[in-house]
């Protein structure tokens, strides 16, 4: 069986100090709640503070990219050794807003998601359609071309990982559409994205381990609408933007999510 997971992805919010008055009441929100593995992803910046608030907590730590390298002459850029210092567990990679502004591309996300394995993260991969995509038919096609992309060469070659190994790759299924506009899929769209990513996943890294893998859906996601996406079979958690930035629907997504 799979645990859900439920991460908040904090986006461009939040300096340290406010990132310290989240997560201490977070932190009281969800104290001894089990069946659910709860991760927040807060800017660089507050890593550290929210690092030592976090020590000993049920709450994981991620942060929202990774650099390929792990140092150099790579300006501006953030490298796994040094979130691994912070105590990350978990990294963000290709998320649409990142495709979108920054310029990444399936290759980029690619050795991102590499680097993250290589090093003992687990990274949350974003994958989704656009608007025009979905009108247009595409999101299938675009689905498996971001899935098999992100994905590409592994297991082979990646850090001695056996397929068995990739179930800690977590997925994030995230039309563009749905995120930030208040438009969520509906259960059934979404559980329809989902059993197509996850059969990809059994492609790539064969059926046990598919059925292993976490695909977390995003967009919109409230204390809402969480229970009916939760009902879906291949939903297995939520990536969350808005709603994780305040305490209380964070905390209540996560109640509603657990087993
Ligand atoms: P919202 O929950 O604000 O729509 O954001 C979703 C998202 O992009 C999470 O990564």
């Amino acid at each position: 069986m799979r645990t859900p997971i439920i991460a908040g992805n904090w986006k461009l919010n939040k300096t340290s100090r406010e990132a310290i008055v989240l997560v201490e009441e977070l932190k009281r929100e969800v104290a001894d709640l089990e069946g659910v593995d709860i991760v927040v992803c807060p800017p660089f910046t507050a890593l550290e503070s929210v690092s030592e608030v976090l020590t000993e907590t049920n709450i994981a730590l991620g942060a929202q990219n990774v650099y390929w390298a792990d140092s150099g002459a790579f300006t501006g850029e953030i490298s796994t050794p040094m979130l691994k210092d912070f105590g990350v567990q978990y990294v963000i990679v290709g998320h649409s807003e990142r495709r979108q502004y920054f310029g990444e591309t399936n290759e980029t996300v690619n050795k991102r998601l590499r680097a993250a394995l290589a090093h003992g993260l687990t990274p949350i991969v974003c994958v989704g359609e656009n608007l025009a995509e979905r009108e247009a038919d595409q999101t299938f096609a675009v689905l498996q071309t971001q899935v098999q992309g992100s994905l590409a060469g592994l297991p082979a070659g990646q850090a001695g990982l056996t397929c068995d190994e990739m179930n800690k790759i977590v997925v994030a299924y995230e039309p563009v559409w749905a995120i930030g506009t208040g438009k969520t899929a509906t259960p059934s769209m979404a559980q329809e994205a989902h059993a197509f990513v996850r059969g990809l996943l059994a492609k790539i890294f064969g059926p046990d381990t598919a059925q292993s893998v976490r695909i977390q859906y995003g967009g919109s996601v409230t204390p809402e609408n969480i229970a009916a996406l939760m009902s879906q079979p291949d939903i297995d958690g939520a990536l969350v933007g808005g709603a994780s930035l305040k305490a209380a629907s964070f905390a209540a997504i996560i109640n509603a999510a657990r087993k």
